[in-house]
């Protein structure tokens, strides 16, 4: 084998995205020990970066923990849910799903509110829900990246607080490329990861955490270890993660962080995201045939679903993947397991079309242009 063969594809699926020439220079920088004063230079810019991106302060903690955005949204779910409590979990598609997975195999309380693929969460659907289960707490996806769906956070969390439970926040495929205002938000719990609109490599989950929700945590049994929100803040605390953490990735995610804020600026890279959006809309408005999944308003600034036409199946998004590939692009042929339902079912499929992180509009612009005749063809 030789390391020759890798291709260096330009990736347009919804993570991992397209890594910028000076993150990828950055795995090259020195390896550190994680309990040394070396630790601090990394760790202590990435965790005050981090929050000026969210738009809070110490109203909340982050954390980061060793894996990716499931091993932090596992983490809540253990760490917040009591034995004798209800967990709620709300999804508009594959990843709300995962959520409820998680829930249960972990051995808690769970009811489910399902909407259809396409479909935001419906407030006066899920007051119902809150009334019929009391839950202690609720988790939901703020962008639903099996559907390009984004819900409106701070409406669902306002009603989830109403009734006196906390919610637990799903934003792995979001966070970093829109605005976020975390302090206004009403999340007990938000995670990230990463590899979305981060623009790094995998390897660290995210948690930002309110003390309230800590302070509930500590009330709970049988939290595991890495998945112990308690733990984990007390290293957080010490700009420390809990277990040895993958030092390459902290070097690159401090340029990387540094990048952001001081570089292209917070602003500007939600405005780009903005930028990216409306093209994408634009490139598909002007495909006979195809539309856009996501209703008006719910839109997501980082990943868009497409239905393709009538009697365009998964085989032939299958051969466009590969057509791309001989171009030099990494293209998404839509979500697996929500493709092959809705093609059992005689539905339109969907394609995908990945615009987060530090894609710029020109990059945006020679992907679309490889694209339209495959799909048109
Ligand atoms: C919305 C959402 N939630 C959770 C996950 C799982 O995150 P990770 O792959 O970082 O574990 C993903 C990954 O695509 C996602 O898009």
């Amino acid at each position: 084998m030789s390391t020759q063969d890798f291709a260096d594809l330009k990736l347009f699926i919804t993570g991992p995205t397209f890594i910028r020439p000076e993150v990828r220079e950055a795995g090259q920088l020195p390896e550190f020990g994680h309990r040394d004063s070396e630790n601090l230079k990394r760790f202590g810019p990435i965790m005050v970066g981090l929050k000026e991106l969210a738009g809070c302060a110490d109203d909340y903690h982050v954390i980061l923990f060793n894996g990716s955005g499931s091993n932090a949204m596992e983490a809540t779910v253990r760490s917040l849910v009591a034995d004798d409590e209800c967990v709620l979990n709300v999804s508009v598609g594959a990843f709300g799903d995962l959520y409820h997975k998680m829930a249960v195999v972990n051995g808690k309380k769970a009811a489910q509110l399902r909407f259809e693929p396409g479909a935001t969460i419906d407030l006066a659907l899920l007051e119902a829900a809150l009334t019929k289960h009391k839950p202690a707490c609720v988790t939901f996806t703020h962008n639903e990246t099996s559907t390009g769906v984004v819900n409106d956070m701070k409406a669902v969390c306002a009603l989830v607080r109403k009734h006196g439970a906390l919610p637990l926040v799903d934003g792995v495929s979001i966070f970093g490329g829109a605005a976020l205002n975390l302090s206004a938000s009403g999340a007990a719990t938000y995670v990230t990861s990463t590899q979305k609109s981060l623009a790094l490599p995998a390897g660290f989950g995210i948690v930002f955490v309110t003390p309230e929700a800590v302070e509930k945590a500590k009330t709970v049994k049988n939290r595991g270890f890495t998945s112990d929100l308690v733990d984990q803040v007390g290293s957080a605390l010490k700009h420390q993660t809990l277990t040895t953490p993958n030092t390459t990735l902290a070097n690159q995610m401090a340029v990387q962080i540094d990048y952001i804020l001081h570089t292209e600026g917070i602003a500007n890279r939600f405005a780009r995201h903005i930028t990216l959006r409306d093209m994408t809309h634009a490139f598909v408005s002007d495909l006979p045939g195809f539309d856009l999944l996501a209703p008006v308003g719910h839109r997501s600034p980082t990943a868009t679903a497409v239905r393709v036409p009538e009697g365009m199946a998964i085989a032939r998004l299958k051969k466009i993947k590969e057509a791309m590939r001989a171009k030099g692009y990494l293209f998404d042929p839509g979500y697996g397991k929500l493709n092959s339902d809705l093609e059992e079912s005689g539905q339109r499929v969907l394609l995908r079309l990945g615009h987060m992180g530090d894609v710029t509009p020109e990059m945006l612009t020679g992907y679309f242009e490889a694209l339209r005749p495959e799909l048109l063809g």
